[in-house]
């Protein structure tokens, strides 16, 4: 039998220990031996519950048990998950966590103690909830150079404007719902200022590079700032507004962005919806790979975590690896290239004709009484800023831009 603990017994801590004991016949038959929860580490109490014998309060009962072999980390926040997860793979315990702000942040050093102690430290529920993305991207395409990752990485606001697009739903209504069903952070600002993809593509991106990328370096936009008119521009030129991630080969460097994208209906993601995440990888030999699942929740992101657990039970875990160095691989946002959706205030001069003449080529594909809507060229955000500024002093408006997935 194989002793482990769960740390926090909220939304995903809860449905890790339920599910361990749901599927625990099919869990022994794979791993090969039995997986018990011998404690469950919670400040609160819970009278309640099936599982209140096994309640602690004091972390060291788990860190100097030495029956305890694996540990589920589903605290959130660094601190102190990131100083429990160090103490215990020290103490050769394997560690398998949710919690995207740690490996972000401390990736590196906790997968280096990991290998240092002949243990795992396992993260496929940081990133996607329930959507496989750190096991296929380790394994299945380990092969490969990847050019790009690219995707819906949060599903609070992935529900929020899917509930605003479709059901005419308000922001505030829908964040409460997101918040009701236990996709949202406990500051749900993390997740609709972008701060929340921002980790989960720095994760990606550390993985494909093998580079830690630094969640504070990265320019990270949320879905506060979209306007109605600019969601029914979008739909009208038959497309959906998504907030991404992306980190995409550029050059011998890399770019690596969250920001709100106009999807044409055409491509596949566009059609995610929900709580739904999708991520797609561009390859050299497996070329385009998408994956799609529930990116939050508590049995999904359980699934991840229970997974993690019976390969680190089974000894056949995944063992990602990234480095501190400071060698410039990541490019500044204003270098990186894309076609983008701007809008402009109508104003009695003559604004396409400026508009045209300043960019050199933009497409009109909407406008309503007091703005249009253009798609450019292919430019750098550097260059958009320029014209947006050369056109400022001619006294034209813009009411701001978004990328447009290519
Ligand atoms: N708040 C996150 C989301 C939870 O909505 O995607 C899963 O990481």
């Amino acid at each position: 039998m194989i002793k482990a603990a769960v740390l926090g017994f909220g939304v995903v801590g809860s449905g890790v220990v339920d599910l361990i004991y749901q599927n625990a016949e099919l869990i022994e038959k794979r791993v090969g031996e039995k997986i018990e929860i011998k404690y469950i580490l919670d400040l609160r109490d819970f009278p309640e519950s099936p599982y209140r014998n096994k309640l602690t309060k004091d972390f060291n009962v788990i860190l100097n048990d030495p029956e305890i072999k694996i540990v589920c980390e589903c605290m959130g926040g660094s601190h102190p998950a990131y100083e429990f997860s160090s103490s215990l793979l020290s103490a050769g315990k394997s560690v398998v966590t949710s919690n995207k702000e740690t490996v972000a942040k401390f990736g590196d050093e906790l997968l280096a103690l990991a290998r240092e102690n002949g243990v795992f430290y396992l993260f496929e529920a940081s990133v996607g909830g329930g959507m496989p993305v750190i096991r296929p991207l380790s394994k299945c395409l380990a092969a490969n150079e990847v050019f790009e990752v690219c995707g819906i990485l949060n599903g609070t606001t992935n529900y929020i404007l899917t509930m605003m697009n479709k059901y005419s739903e308000s922001f505030e209504t829908s964040l409460a719902s997101a918040q009701e069903k236990g996709y949202a952070e406990r500051d749900p600002s993390d997740d609709i200022n972008g701060i929340d993809t921002c980790r989960k593509i720095c994760i990606l991106a550390d993985m494909v590079t093998g580079v830690y990328c630094s969640p504070e370096s990265v320019a990270a936009q949320g879905i506060v700032g979209i306007r109605p008119e600019e969601v029914k521009a979008v739909e009208e030129w038959h497309g959906n507004i998504k907030l991404l991630g992306r980190c995409r080969r550029e050059g011998d460097k890399y770019s690596v962005l969250v920001a709100p994208f106009v999807v044409a209906e055409n491509r596949m993601i566009a059609g995610v919806d929900g709580v739904f995440n999708a991520v797609s990888f561009k390859c050299d030999a497996a070329d385009e790979i998408t994956v799609s699942g529930r990116g939050a929740g508590k049995m999904p992101t359980a699934s991840a975590m229970v997974s993690d657990v019976m390969d680190a039970a089974s000894g056949s875990a995944y063992r990602a690896d990234w480095a501190k160095k400071n060698d410039g691989l990541y490019v500044s946002i204003d270098e990186v290239r894309d076609v983008f959706f701007l809008s402009f205030v109508k104003c009695s001069c003559d604004l396409l004709n400026n508009v045209k003449c300043e960019f050199s080529n933009v497409k009109v594909i909407g406008e309503n009484e007091n703005e249009i809507f253009v798609m450019s060229d292919e430019m750098t955000t550097r260059e958009v800023k320029e014209h947006i500024a050369s056109l400022e002093k001619l006294g034209i408006k813009s009411n701001g831009y978004m990328r447009v997935l290519q």
